[in-house]
């Protein structure tokens, strides 16, 4: 496994790569990494010739008052993991190797990156596009790996990818959880025991609601979601909401698919998850 901190170097070793006609893998991360990284990994490493992972916590998509500086690092950890899942390469480059001052461009999927958490994190998703558009033209990837968890950033992702004509595959990946239901989380964390406590119960908020959908209205199922997590210690919601699950638009009676989507906060810590309806929703 080698570690790559510059960006020309991972270019070229990548360039190579594709001349050689290797598929390349790319699992975008900001370190801290979990089983949910590693199933990313796993994925990679079955479908892809080469795997490459980043190891970059992003400072353009932190907002002022947001955890950046806080975010947790633990690098020397994180290569174990990479090593250990057989990864090719770990890029890690510095703040000013990936945004010297002099960079000014910015990637905005507009619409999409206002809606859900985008409310909430101001220039949240641009920082993100961004990054992940210079990360797919640094290592010319075949497919690049996305979780679930982070729905609304996978499907802008897919957006940009679409809309700016990148060669990279997305591959949305399955939520993992703990036993508890807990989605896990870099940020999981920053919760004490008795936070943690509290998280668990969005995820059993949101299979319940997944089960009375089946009977009652989405906006019904919504109304009871955001009573049950008031009601937990710690707790603040920014948001509680269905949306389609292809576009992202408000869920109405000829949507489908639907993805009930939440950001909470659990004391300091702000957590996100969600759950996908597949039924024919009545309104
Ligand atoms: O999901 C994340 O960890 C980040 O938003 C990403 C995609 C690595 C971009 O910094």
């Amino acid at each position: 496994m080698k570690i790559i901190k510059k960006v020309s170097e991972l270019q070229k070793i990548a360039l190579k790569h594709l001349v050689n006609k290797d598929e390349i893998g790319l699992v975008p991360t900001m370190g801290a990494l979990h089983e949910g990284h590693i199933s990313l990994i796993s994925k990679s490493v079955k479908n892809d010739d080469i795997t490459i992972v980043s190891i970059f916590v992003n400072p353009i998509q932190f907002g002022q008052n947001e955890d950046y500086l806080k975010y947790p690092r633990p690098l020397e950890k994180d290569l174990a993991i990479c090593k250990k899942n057989h990864v090719n390469y770990v890029f890690v480059p510095s703040a000013e190797e990936m945004f010297p001052r002099a960079n000014r461009t910015r990637v905005e999927v507009k619409g999409l990156q206002d809606l859900l958490c985008g409310r909430f994190r101001i220039n949240h998703f641009s920082g993100v596009d961004t990054v992940v558009a210079k990360l797919f033209n640094i290592t010319f990837a075949d497919r690049a790996y996305f979780g679930m968890k982070d729905f609304q950033q996978l499907r802008i992702i897919e957006k940009m990818v679409k809309d700016l004509n990148f060669r990279t595959k997305i591959v949305p990946c399955e939520i993992v959880r703990e036993k508890s239901g807990l989605a896990l989380s870099s940020r999981n964390f920053y919760l004490n025991p008795e936070e943690k406590e509290s998280a668990v119960l969005i995820s059993k908020t949101l299979k319940l609601a997944k089960e009375e959908i089946k009977v009652k209205s989405f906006s019904a199922a919504v109304k009871n979601a955001v009573k049950r997590i008031s009601s937990i210690k710690n707790s603040r919601i920014d948001y509680v909401e269905a949306v389609d699950f292809n576009d992202l638009s408000p869920v109405s009676k000829n949507t489908k698919k639907a993805v009930l989507a939440v950001a909470v906060w659990i004391g300091k810590t702000r957590l996100i998850d969600n759950i996908i309806i597949s039924k024919i929703v009545r309104e």
